[in-house]
């Protein structure tokens, strides 16, 4: 067993090279987090020395390089089940990301099982990523997509979510929290409630597992998906939990390699779970990348890396109180450390150029949530989404800067 690393949040910006740089002359303050967050030199060294010592293809070869890279690759499959609390490493499917995972759903369980009649519940802070692929399963089976209303703090309205379950309800998809907002979705006690109408559950995890202790057999939910590239991984990989008894009883998404079992003119027949779901050769520097981003973060004791996190919203929150006509879009009491607001007067993206002028990278736009938009009635906003290795002090000079920059817009 390794030893524990103490967090201390000088020592591990130095883990990150990226964050040493200048923009427009300025010393960078990486504040787009939860748009993708940045790579620790332990990622960037493992894809290195996999394709140094091992590449080679996956499951296929007879030959002592394809073994060495097929059990390093198995091992992050292990990995990933021990992250998300799965009861076996079978369960776990690699795809490109949170993304691909919900298409893969909505395309294999979705497609197989949906009827004319048939209820999807997405709320209204989903992603594009968990509407749009609903609303295509919808239109090639005749279900039909149902928002859940979001409050005016930005969380999911229990009651108006407990009077749209019906038996009617076969999907309940959610996020575990808010890409735009931040807000912690209370997913367990939901799932709960759309399993006592027979609905089955697929959670977002794509911005709760950089943030929050996931447990899938707590939560009780039948898929889980996330994204590598937010916990610090690779881009192109993430992973999507599936409870056994559904991923063996539905059918394949994607046809070709690693997917059959036998193939013939006559019938094919498919591999046993995961590798039912998993055509072609795989993103394997990927995942390797992605196992020692689960191994850095581990090292911590990683309530510490969430403990600063807060520390970092509660000082945005406090200072923000500080800038006339701002006016943060999403409060509630639940939330990861994202700052997501408007101020009177200023355009999100004209705000956001001028902070990258500054030196500040945050997202602005809709963050693919036009729905949650629409619901604030904003066509957009200035997110700042913090990292563990962000800092006190970046906070401080980003109110000073935003000062500046609103200033500048009036
Ligand atoms: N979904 C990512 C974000 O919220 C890209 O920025």
């Amino acid at each position: 067993m390794s030893t524990q690393r103490i967090f201390d949040v000088a020592s591990v910006r130095q883990d990150f090279p990226i964050l040493h740089q200048s923009v427009h002359g300025k010393p960078l303050v990486y504040f787009d987090n939860a748009a993708t967050a940045q790579k620790p030199m332990a990622v960037l060294a493992a894809m290195q020395a996999y394709y140094e010592s091992i590449n080679s293809n996956v499951h296929r070869g007879a030959h002592t390089l394809s073994d060495t890279a097929t059990a390093a690759f198995e091992n992050v499959r292990q990995q990933v089940a021990r992250f998300l609390g799965a009861r076996e490493a079978a369960e776990i499917i690699w795809v490109r990301g949170t993304t691909e995972a919900i298409n893969l759903v909505a395309q294999s369980y979705g497609r197989s099982q949906l009827k004319p009649g048939d209820e999807i519940l997405v709320s209204q802070l989903e992603h594009h990523s968990n509407i749009v692929p609903w609303q295509m399963v919808a239109a090639q089976t005749g279900a039909s997509v149902i928002p859940i209303p979001v409050n005016a703090q930005g969380e999911i309205d229990q009651t108006a979510y407990a009077g749209l379950l019906s038996p009617r309800t076969r999907i309940l998809a959610v996020n575990h929290v808010s890409n735009a907002l931040g807000t912690i979705n209370p997913v367990k006690a939901m799932i709960a409630q759309a399993k006592a109408v027979g609905a089955i559950t697929v959670i977002d995890g794509a911005q709760a597992t950089p943030h929050v202790t996931v447990d899938v057999q707590d939560l009780d939910c039948d898929f889980y998906a996330f994204s590598g590239h937010k916990v610090y991984g690779p881009t192109g990989i993430g992973a999507l939990y599936g409870r056994r008894a559904i991923l063996e009883a539905i059918p394949p998404w994607q046809g070709g390699g690693e997917m059959i079992e036998r193939v013939s003119f006559e019938g094919t027949t498919f591999n046993h779970i995961p590798h039912k779901f998993e055509a072609g050769t795989p993103a394997i520097a990927e995942v390797i990348g992605l196992g020692a981003a689960l191994d850095y973060l581990q090292a911590f004791n990683t309530t510490d890396l969430h403990r600063h996190e807060q520390a970092l919203l509660r000082r945005a929150v406090e200072l923000s109180e500080g800038i006339e006509g701002f006016q943060a879009i999403g409060t509630a009491a639940n939330k990861v450390s994202v700052c997501s607001f408007v101020v009177e007067g200023t355009h999100p993206s004209d705000l956001g150029t001028l902070l990258d002028h500054q030196g500040f990278a945050v997202r602005t736009g809709h963050h693919c949530t036009q729905p949650l938009m629409a619901r604030f009635g904003v066509p957009g906003t200035v997110r700042a989404s913090f990292s563990f290795y962000n800092t006190l002090e970046e906070v401080d000079r980003f109110f000073v800067a935003l000062d500046k920059c609103i200033r500048m817009c009036r």
